[in-house]
């Protein structure tokens, strides 16, 4: 399953994607994290100290070799330089699996060990202005986005990106990747407007999309949520000791996180399995194609001097049990 948090810069991305990471993983399940976020938290927040974090391979640094890796043997990506983030996968291309080793994961990959069991950590890398411009062909973002692409993933298992709501995101299809998208809402109009925005980019791509409201204090603040956000509000968050402990360094034992937290976990699961029920693969390899051609005029074909329609293989379409050379 793959899922993402998104919202308001300070809104609670982080903490709550490390919370949700944590009760996966807490499960015995298997999990890929990814920190996509502008400010590169995702690693402390599960408990590395700054040393561990800085130390953590950059995706962004590594974009030729995981370029390399998954174009495989593919004949309509004559090479790495003229993959771009949306390139999708066809026949002859490599697939990743959230349970496999992989160079990618050999690469970019870290274990970060918690209560429960251990989790990959993959990290894009601090951004920098180029970063977040929309054609941008070295793209943090976008060695993640080069990934989901390539992902074959079933239940049970999971990745789970900490990203930032921005035009990035939107340009590219990075927003369309996900099983599920939780974007996190304080109780605030600004809180809610981001969310207005993103319902609004992902309207004609069948994104499902639901709202954590984070910091709610008492009646006032649930009543605003959902007025605001109607059914789209699937579960709030209040002030937790257990997060202001962890950032004080002193991180108590998972299993003493609050129990209305622990619900709320609980109810995010839920709500991201019940999603595998939707699954299109056919859908999902459509749109990587329509975002793949869409850059491809914006940008890419210019960029890279190559026709970048000629990438796409009409008869791919990814999905579980598709065979991928060794
Ligand atoms: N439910 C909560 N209880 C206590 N503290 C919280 C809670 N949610 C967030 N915080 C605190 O609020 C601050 C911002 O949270 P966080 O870093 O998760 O937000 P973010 O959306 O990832 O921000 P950024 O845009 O900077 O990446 C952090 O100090 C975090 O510990
Ligand atoms: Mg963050």
């Amino acid at each position: 399953m793959k899922i993402a948090f998104v919202g308001k810069g300070g809104s609670g991305k982080t903490t709550l994607s490390s919370l949700f990471i944590r009760h996966l993983a807490a499960a015995g399940t298997p999990v890929v994290a990814i920190d996509a976020d502008i400010n590169q938290h995702l690693g402390t927040a599960l408990g590395l100290d700054e040393q561990e974090a800085a130390a953590l391979p950059a995706m962004g640094d590594r974009l030729p070799l995981i370029k390399d890796y998954l174009r495989g043997t593919n004949p309509r990506i004559a090479s790495a330089g003229t993959m771009i983030k949306t390139t999708p996968p066809g026949e002859g291309s490599r697939l990743l699996q959230v349970r496999e080793n992989n160079p990618v994961y050999d690469a970019c990959a870290r274990p970060v060990e918690l209560d429960g069991g251990a989790v990959r950590l993959m990290v894009t890398g601090p951004f920098t202005d180029a970063d977040l411009g929309v054609a941008c062909y070295h793209s943090k973002t976008g060695a993640v986005e080069l990934c989901l692409n390539h992902l074959m993933d079933g239940p049970d298992e999971y990745v789970v990106v900490d990203m930032t709501a921005g035009s990035d995101s939107f340009a590219s299809g990075m927003f369309t990747r996900f099983d599920i998208t939780f974007l996190v809402a304080e109780p605030t109009r600004r809180g809610v407007s981001v969310y207005r925005q993103y319902k609004e980019y992902a309207r004609d791509y069948g994104v499902t999309l639901k709202v954590v409201g984070n910091k709610v204090h008492g009646q006032d603040d649930l009543d605003f949520l959902r007025t605001e956000v109607g059914d789209d509000l699937l579960v709030t968050v209040g002030h937790s000791d257990w997060v202001r402990a962890m950032e004080k360094g002193r991180p108590p034992r998972f299993e003493l996180l609050e129990d209305h937290n622990r619900t709320a976990l609980r109810r995010l699961r839920t709500a991201a399995d019940a999603t595998y029920g939707l699954r299109d693969w056919e859908r999902y390899t459509r749109q990587m194609v329509h975002f793949h051609l869409k850059n491809a005029q914006s940008w890419g074909n210019e960029r890279t001097g190559a026709d970048l329609a000629a990438q796409v293989d009409p008869g791919f379409v990814l999905g579980e049990g598709v065979v991928t050379p060794a």
